[in-house]
């Protein structure tokens, strides 16, 4: 790691000023993503040395050149050195005083965010833009957290500080609040350190508990993912933040898409969607949805990136976009310039953390609430996934598919996994949440042919017996699985790929289960069903999927929505919320099915969904009479 302090030091000694005149910079954290290693040579790790002399020659380009405050002030700077300048201008903690900083209004058109909360800390995210389009000058941002939402007075505040953002970041602004007491609602805002007449809006979220509290009663989790902005509207979004349920929101991928969105044609570029008629064209410079902007303020966001960040179907060193040749590339773009370029956005533009900051692809990390849960956020895609289906390949992938030398999540981040998973039970954690992109468990989704997705666990079996082994080698309690990517609803008793076909697993029962996973719908992108199908379509191809996939207990793909887990002492909750027409913006939520699991099960409780038919899709338990079925060898067939 570069010592990034060390040459400030020595320019601080000189004019005899505190260190803490690089602090504007370095609290920053947009300057240290994606990584604060520069030598190994990804070209993407900020030089915050560099960039505070650039700052300095800006300032002081434009103190010789300002034709604002006349020829006096030029003549002045006249025969003065840069070093000269410096002391003048950048001596003191520089940039709090306004010298030199941007003194006009900013906006906060981007909205708020707070993400990845310890007991003590949090990230704290805006993305202020200067009214004067044009300036060079530094921005500086005072952000504040207070107990009260109200009431932002000294004795409230337990954070006041403040931060530069500048060009080089894209006036990203991200920061870690810290002084927080464990469990603890706060509130967080943010406004030029110059002109406080414009303040952001108030942000809001709770801190975790402390790993060892044992007084824990319940997590509450609202999970999304897929959202692509051309297809509908994020109404899933708005009503998760105005139920005001969830404790936090945990995002599985596809956060954002790639392509384009206003459906034209270009040669080289994907398209998704035509977003013309509902003004949901996305642009550069395009403000985020107000809808996703409501939720990202109430509650401290969890995201992790799946494909569409970087690029469909991606993996380790490719994508379905296109190869990382130069006869592969797309526009010019290798796959792996498009990555880094992804990884630098997300990191700027989400309040996560950098867990290893010397590793600019490593997102997976985890979080220990209390002796409740402990909550795992893998990185299935992008860190160090072997090759997937990219489409014209599925043959091949489908022929290595149970290789045991390949893996979804690379080693160094299975290592972390299957010892994580060990030690949350030893530690005597209830819940592991295992918050990840793509459908684990087995998933036939052609009827009445097999065809299996080999871009989601299907495609990486070995990789996904270590998993199943690990559980159930250790006696892992109590994981519950969390997962999007799929368009469509699946919940599961999670079985191993051998107890399927035997009587290891009763469906009925559940008995045979090690886990359960809930695998919930988009915020918007189309159902992998189909698009607008009628609802018996729907309807009619949930129940062929659960008759196939003996261990899906519920399948729905007619509605886009999220769903909300609460995680107590005694039992794990879910309600999944689905859209029927996501091209209303005010379209009426439905609550379609529920699910409950108890401590110590491994299993969903039955009767599934209390019994109750679900207002769209299908359940195992309704849709398959086992005694009119029998096992042929390879699958479950109606008996004549
Ligand atoms: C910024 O600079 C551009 C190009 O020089 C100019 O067209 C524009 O008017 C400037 N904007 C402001 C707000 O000064
Ligand atoms: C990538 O390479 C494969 C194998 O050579 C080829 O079939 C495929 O068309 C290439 N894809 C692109 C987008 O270049
Ligand atoms: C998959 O690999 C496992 C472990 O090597 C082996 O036991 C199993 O028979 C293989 N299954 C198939 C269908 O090849
Ligand atoms: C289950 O599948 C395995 C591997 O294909 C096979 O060896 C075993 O005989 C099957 N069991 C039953 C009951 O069909
Ligand atoms: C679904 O139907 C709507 C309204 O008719 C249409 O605008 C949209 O393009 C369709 N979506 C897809 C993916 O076909
Ligand atoms: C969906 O809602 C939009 C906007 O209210 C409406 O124009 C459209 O007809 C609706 N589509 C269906 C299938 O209900
Ligand atoms: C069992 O049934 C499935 C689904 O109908 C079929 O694809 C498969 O070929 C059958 N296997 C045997 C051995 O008949």
């Amino acid at each position: 790691m570069k010592n990034i302090v060390a040459p400030f030091a020595a320019l601080v000694t000189a004019l005899s000023v505190s260190v803490s005149a690089l602090a504007p910079l370095e609290r920053n954290l947009a300057y240290r993503s994606p990584s604060l290693s520069l030598s190994n040579g990804d070209g993407l790790g900020h030089d915050i040395e560099h960039i505070g002399a650039q700052i300095r020659k800006r300032a002081y380009d434009d103190y010789v050149t300002s034709k604002v405050e006349g020829k006096a002030r030029r003549n002045n700077a006249k025969g003065k050195t840069e070093a000269d300048f410096l002391v003048e201008k950048y001596d003191g903690d520089y940039g709090s005083d306004g010298r030199d900083a941007y003194k006009g209004k900013v906006s906060f058109p981007y909205g708020v965010a707070a993400g990845d909360p310890y007991p003590d800390s949090a990230i704290l995210w805006t993305h202020p833009v200067p009214e004067d389009a044009n300036t060079t000058l530094p921005v500086c941002l005072r952000y504040q957290t207070s107990r009260s939402e109200s009431d932002w007075s000294k004795a409230n505040l337990v954070d006041d500080s403040y931060a530069w953002t500048t060009s080089e970041v894209d006036y990203s602004f991200k920061v870690e609040t810290s002084g927080l007491q464990p469990k603890t609602q706060y509130y967080y805002r943010f406004f030029s350190c110059h002109d406080n007449s414009v303040v952001s809006p108030v942000g809001s979220f709770k801190s975790i508990p402390d790993y060892n509290d044992d007084e824990v009663d319940s997590l509450k989790l609202a999970v999304f993912s897929c959202s692509n902005l051309p297809f509908g509207y994020f109404n899933a979004y708005r009503a998760a933040a105005a139920r005001k349920n969830a404790d936090y929101f945990v995002h599985v991928g596809d956060y954002i898409y790639e392509a384009r969105g206003d459906g034209q044609k270009v040669a080289g570029e994907n398209t998704y969607g035509d977003g013309r008629a509902l003004n949901r064209v996305p642009e550069p410079d395009h403000e985020i949805d107000k809808d996703l902007q409501a939720l990202h303020g109430s509650v401290a966001f969890f995201g992790i990136w799946d494909d569409h960040e970087v690029a469909d179907n991606s993996y380790n060193h490719g994508t379905a976009d296109g190869n990382n040749t130069d006869t592969g590339a797309v526009r010019g773009v290798r796959f792996t310039e498009r990555k880094l370029a992804a990884v630098k956005a997300y990191y700027e533009w989400m309040p996560i953390r950098q867990v290893d900051t010397t590793d600019s692809l490593r997102i997976w990390r985890s979080f220990r609430y209390g002796k409740l849960a402990d909550l795992f956020l893998l990185d299935t895609r992008n860190f160090d996934r072997d090759l997937t289906d990219v489409y014209w390949n599925t043959d091949a992938v489908a022929a290595i598919s149970n290789d045991t030398d390949r893996s979804l999540m690379g080693g160094k981040q299975e290592q972390w996994l299957y010892s994580g998973l060990v030690n949350s039970e030893s530690r005597g954690a209830t819940w592991k949440i295992v918050a990840q992109q793509i459908i684990v468990n087995w998933q036939n989704y052609g009827t009445p042919s097999f065809m299996y997705n080999y871009d989601a666990w299907q495609g990486y079996r070995a990789n996904r017996r270590r998993f199943f082994d690990t559980i159930v080698n250790n006696n892992v309690d109590n994981t519950v699985i969390l997962a999007g990517d799929s368009h469509a609803n699946w919940v599961y008793d999670t079985v191993p790929e051998d107890r399927l076909n035997t009587t290891a697993y009763d469906p009925t029962t559940g008995e045979g289960s090690i886990a359960v996973e809930f695998a919930g719908t988009a915020v918007s992108s189309p159902s992998s069903y189909g698009a607008n199908l009628t609802q018996e379509k729907y309807l009619k191809r949930a129940q062929d999927l659960v008759t196939v996939n003996r261990n899906l207990q519920w399948a729905e793909g007619g509605t886009r929505g999220y769903f909300e887990i609460e995680f107590s002492k005694d039992e794990c909750n879910a309600q999944f919320y689905g859209y029927i027409n996501n091209t209303n913006p005010n379209a009426p939520e439905q609550l379609i099915a529920q699910f409950n699991v108890k401590k110590g099960a491994n299993q969903l409780t039955r009767p599934i969904n209390y019994g109750i038919t679900p207002s769209s899709g299908a359940l195992q338990s309704q849709a398959v009479d086992y005694s009119k079925q029998k096992w042929n060898g390879t699958a479950f067939v109606a008996q004549n």
